[in-house]
């Protein structure tokens, strides 16, 4: 298992107005941009094409992972080494592909865009809103499962009762210590109708025949071809499972979220801030 899913086509409403002129995926979480993480997490986990799911206004993301030799020789000429080095690396962490979401019309129809490219593989969706610490890097943890049992598996995430509204929320029924099977989804319950406090976050394996449900899924919400539609269809065959994972996730999607996240990777940098 290779291939990785970036869906990076979204508005980005919640970031704007800055969103309007930089992708919120570019924004610095301290020093380096949002989906710098994401793609180093996907690395460290054994995938080695990401695939980004562009759209207009969107390229400066794929010209951060190329290469600026010009920069480069600039940067050694000054006695700027390391940095000249850490750039030059970020071209080989992967291979990179894009391909276009024309109009924004879902996660779902997102996903989709990348069937040509990801073919009968099973793959990973990562979603870069959400940033995770964790050691093995969540994606690893994911794929060992999937691995090991072969069926698609999400991250659940335990959230705060009242966090509970925002989120996707898994009806499930616990295996083992960090392992559920999922029986259903619901999408932003209110605390009272909510089957439990573990949320979906931004970390998927996918099984390739999501292609062929979400190719059958009309929209839902808000006229957007919906992922938790299709993981539903695999939930109810008893094909979802759900890793409950311990370690710290930062949602970079907001504002204030943004905010917390860059004092707390430069925190662990050892940055006094
Ligand atoms: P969100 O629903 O969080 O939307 O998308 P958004 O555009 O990123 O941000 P807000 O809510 O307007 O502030 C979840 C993920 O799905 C991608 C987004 O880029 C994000 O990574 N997405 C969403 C697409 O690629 N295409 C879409 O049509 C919708």
């Amino acid at each position: 298992m290779r291939k990785a899913v970036f869906p990076v086509a979204g508005l980005g409403t919640r970031m704007l107005p800055v969103s309007k002129a930089v992708p919120k995926e570019i924004l610095p979480i301290y020093d380096r941009p949002a989906i710098h993480y994401t793609v180093e997490e996907a690395v460290k986990s054994g995938f080695s094409q990401m695939i980004f799911v562009t759209s207009r206004g969107k390229e400066a993301i794929l010209n951060y992972f190329d290469r600026d030799v010009e920069l480069e020789e600039i940067l050694m000429s000054k006695g700027k080494r390391e940095m000249a080095d850490f750039l030059r690396q970020l071209s080989s962490l992967a291979e990179f592909v894009a391909v276009r979401q024309g109009v924004p019309l879902g996660l779902g129809h997102a996903v989709l865009q990348a069937k040509g490219i990801v073919g009968e593989e099973p793959f990973a969706v990562v979603l870069p809103d959400d940033i995770v610490l964790s050691d093995p890097p969540l994606l690893q943890q994911m794929r060992d499962l999937y691995l090991r049992t072969g069926k698609s598996v999400v991250a659940l995430y335990r959230v705060k009762k009242e966090e509970i509204p925002s989120f996707g929320i898994a009806d499930v029924e616990i295996k083992s210590d960090g392992l559920a099977v999922i029986h259903d989804l619901v999408e932003k319950p209110s605390v009272e109708e909510a089957p439990s406090d573990l949320a979906v976050i931004g970390r998927y394996i996918l099984e390739p025949k999501i292609f062929s449900v979400l190719e059958r899924t009309s929209p839902g919400r808000g006229g957007e071809i919906q992922l938790t539609d299709a993981l539903r269809v695999l939930a109810r065959e008893g094909e979802l499972l759900g890793l409950i994972f311990q370690g710290t996730r930062l949602d970079v999607g907001n504002p204030v979220g943004l905010l917390r996240a860059s004092l707390e990777i430069a925190r662990k940098r050892g940055i006094e801030v």
